[in-house]
C-alpha cells in the first residue's frame, strides 16, 4: 500500500457514497509540508452533502481512524494528513530491500497471454528510425505486462509479402547483381527499390511488369519464389543484428507471407455471412455502419491485401494463444487500418475483436522532416546506434577515463540513451531526433538516470558492508522524504503505465526519482560514520534497486559504474 492508498483507506468508511477510486482521484499533494503530506479537498462534496466544505472537513477528521498517522487535521476546506514518517520510511525501505528487483511485481494478469505485434519492418528495406518506436515501445510493454503477471508474446509481423516484391524483383532483374546483394544486401536492395520509384514515373510499363512478377510470386513461380526467399533471409539476418544490439528478442517471426494459405478461410467466412460485395471488380466489406470506408479484401486481379493477411493473422493468434488482449504497436498513420480490421472481425461474429488494441504512436522527424524509404530519406538505425555509442564513449573518456570495461558501458549508455529518449516521449507525441541532446549526461536523458544509479552503486561500494535493514527515524529531512515517497509510488506507477499502454510514465518516473535522489545526495553527507549511516545507506540501496528496475522495464541497462 503506498501512502496515497493509506489515506484513501482511512477516508473510505467516512465517505460511504464514494468509491475508493473516487477518493484516490481527489487526493492532492499540498504545496508546503506545513500542510501535511497529503490533503483531501472537500469543496466538491459540499453540494451533495448540503454542508459548508469547512464543516465537512471538521466532521471527517472526527470520524477518521487516525491510528496510522502522526496527525490528521482540518484546515479550511481540506483534511490534511501527516504521515508517521519514520514508520512509513522503514516499511517502504524494508519492502524494497526484501523484494529487490521484484518490488512492484503484481498478480494482475492471471497469466493471460497477450500477443504484441511489434517492430514488423519490411523485408529488403533497412530498419529505419520509424521502426525503432514500434520495437522499443512493444518491448517495454512486454516487460511491464510480464511484471504484473501477463504472458506477453512478442510477434514480429514481418512485411515479407505484397506488391512491393514485384517491384523489387523487376528492379533486381534490371539492375541487380548477385555479388552486390551478397556484399551488402539491405542497402543494395534499397538502392534498387528507390531507383525503381524514380524511373517508373517515366516508364509506367515497369509497373505492369512488377504486377506480373508479384502475380507469379503469388502463384508459386519458382524463380520469383527463390528470389523472394533469398531477399527475405538476407534481410532477416541484418534485422537480427540490430535486435541483438537493442537486446530485444522475439517469440515469433511469422510475417505476412505465413498467412498466404490462411486467407481462403477468411474469404469463406465472409462469403458465408454475406459480407462480401463487389465494387469495381474488387471484393469489399461494407463498413458504413462503423463510419468507415469499405475494407478492400481482394483486388480485381485476385491479389489479396494487407488487411486480408491481418484478418488471417488475428484469427490465427486467437486460436494459437487464446489471448486476453491482442496488441498492435504500429504508427498512428495506420489507425484507420486497425479500425477496419476490428470492424470486419466484429462483422464476422468474433466478439474477441473487442480485445484487439491498436497502440499508435507519433512520428520521429529529423530536422522537422518526415522520414521515408521511397525518397531514400532514411536514418539508418544501425548508424544512429553507432553514433550514439561513440558520443557516450567521448563523455566517459572525459568523466571517467580509468573506467574498466569502457566499451561495454559506452554501448549500454549510447544505446540506452536512444531507447530512453524514444520512450520518455508520450507515445502519441511526435518528436524530432537530435543525437547530441539524446546522449547528454545532464537533463532528462537516459544517461542522467543511469548516472544516478551508478552514483548510488558507487556509494554502496565505498560503504563496504551490505545494507540489510532500514531505520526510518533518520530519514525525515525533506530531500530524503521526497525520495521515499517517490519510491513508494513505483508499484502504482507500473500499473498506470500498463493501463495506458504508456512506457513514458515509467520513464518520467525514473527521471523524477533520479532528480530527487540527486538532490538528497547534494544536501546530505551520506557516508559519515554516525548512528544514521545504516538508514541513509538503506535509502541509497533502495533507490538503486528501483532505478535499475525502472530502466529494465524500459529495456535500458543500468551499469554499476560509468
Ligand atoms: N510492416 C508494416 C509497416 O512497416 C507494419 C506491420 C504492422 N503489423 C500488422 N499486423 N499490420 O508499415
Amino acid at each position: 500500500m503506498d501512502y496515497k492508498q493509506q489515506v484513501a483507506a482511512a477516508l473510505a468508511p467516512a465517505l460511504p457514497d464514494l468509491t475508493l477510486a473516487d477518493i484516490l482521484a481527489k487526493i492532492e499533494q499540498p504545496k508546503t509540508s506545513k500542510q501535511g503530506d497529503l490533503a483531501f479537498p472537500t469543496f466538491t462534496l459540499a453540494k451533495t452533502m448540503h454542508k459548508a466544505p469547512q464543516l465537512i472537513a471538521g466532521d471527517l477528521v472526527e470520524k477518521i481512524d487516525q491510528a496510522g498517522f502522526e496527525k490528521v487535521v482540518a484546515m479550511g476546506p481540506y483534511v490534511n494528513f501527516f504521515l508517521k514518517k519514520a514508520d512509513f520510511s522503514a516499511d517502504i525501505l524494508n519492502q524494497i530491500m526484501t523484494a529487490g528487483g521484484h518490488f512492484g511485481d503484481a498478480k494482475l494478469g492471471n497469466a493471460g497471454q497477450v500477443p504484441i505485434d511489434m517492430s514488423s519492418p519490411n523485408i529488403a528495406k533497412p530498419i529505419s528510425m520509424g521502426h525503432l518506436r514500434s520495437t522499443v515501445i512493444g518491448n517495454s510493454l512486454a516487460n511491464i505486462l510480464r511484471k504484473i503477471d501477463y504472458k506477453p508474446v512478442k510477434i514480429n509481423h514481418l512485411g515479407d509479402w505484397g506488391t512491393q516484391f514485384g517491384k523489387l524483383i523487376t528492379a533486381y532483374k534490371m539492375w541487380g547483381s548477385e555479388a552486390e546483394v551478397k556484399a551488402d544486401p539491405i542497402n543494395n536492395l534499397l538502392k534498387y527499390y528507390v531507383r525503381f520509384h524514380k524511373e517508373d514515373v517515366e516508364h509506367p510499363e515497369m509497373d505492369d511488369e512488377a504486377r506480373e512478377w508479384f502475380k507469379k510470386l503469388e502463384n508459386g513461380d519458382e524463380e520469383a519464389l527463390a528470389l523472394w526467399k533469398w531477399f527475405r533471409s538476407e534481410s532477416l539476418k541484418a534485422f537480427k543484428k540490430i535486435y541483438q544490439r537493442l537486446d530485444i528478442e522475439f517469440d515469433s517471426f511469422k510475417g505476412e507471407a505465413f498467412y498466404n494459405d490462411k486467407m481462403d478461410e477468411i474469404v469463406d467466412i465472409l462469403e458465408s455471412k454475406n459480407l462480401l460485395h463487389e465494387s469495381q471488380g474488387a471484393e469489399v466489406v461494407d463498413l458504413s455502419k462503423y463510419d468507415l470506408n469499405p475494407a478492400l479484401i481482394k483486388k480485381s486481379d485476385g491479389a489479396t491485401l494487407y488487411i486480408t493477411r491481418d484478418l488471417a493473422a488475428a484469427l490465427y493468434r486467437k486460436r494459437t494463444y487464446d489471448f486476453v488482449q491482442s496488441l498492435y504497436v504500429v504508427g498512428n498513420e495506420q489507425t484507420n487500418h486497425f479500425k477496419q480490421l476490428k470492424a470486419v472481425l466484429k462483422e464476422m461474429g468474433f466478439d474477441w475483436s473487442d480485445e484487439i488494441h491498436h497502440i499508435p504512436f507519433g512520428l520521429i522527424t529529423s530536422n522537422g522532416k518526415k522520414l521515408s524509404t521511397r525518397s531514400g530519406r532514411v536514418i539508418l538505425l544501425d548508424k544512429v546506434l553507432d553514433d550514439a555509442v561513440a558520443l557516450a564513449h567521448q563523455q566517459i573518456d572525459q568523466k571517467n577515463p580509468d573506467l574498466a570495461d569502457k566499451d561495454a558501458v559506452a554501448d549500454a549508455v549510447g544505446i540506452g540513451a536512444v531507447v530512453f529518449h524514444d520512450l520518455k516521449n508520450e507515445r502519441m507525441n511526435s518528436f524530432d531526433f537530435n543525437l547530441e541532446e539524446v546522449v547528454r549526461f545532464e537533463g532528462e536523458t537516459g544517461p542522467y538516470v543511469q548516472y544516478a544509479h551508478a552514483r548510488a552503486e558507487s556509494i554502496l561500494r565505498k560503504a563496504g558492508s551490505p545494507v540489510l535493514a532500514a531505520d526510518g527515524q533518520a530519514l525525515s529531512d525533506p530531500a530524503a522524504w521526497d525520495t521515499l515517497k517517490l519510491l513508494s509510488e513505483f508499484p502504482a506507477t507500473i500499473v498506470r503505465a500498463s493501463n495506458e499502454y504508456e512506457p513514458s510514465i515509467i520513464a518520467k518516473y525514473a527521471i523524477h526519482l533520479a532528480k530527487a535522489f540527486n538532490k538528497y545526495y547534494g544536501n546530505t553527507k551520506i557516508l559519515v560514520e554516525d548512528d544514521d549511516l545504516t538508514a541513509r545507506l538503506a535509502l541509497v540501496k533502495s533507490v538503486s534497486i528501483v532505478l535499475k528496475e525502472a530502466l529494465r522495464l524500459l529495456g535500458v541497462k543500468a551499469p554499476d559504474e560509468m
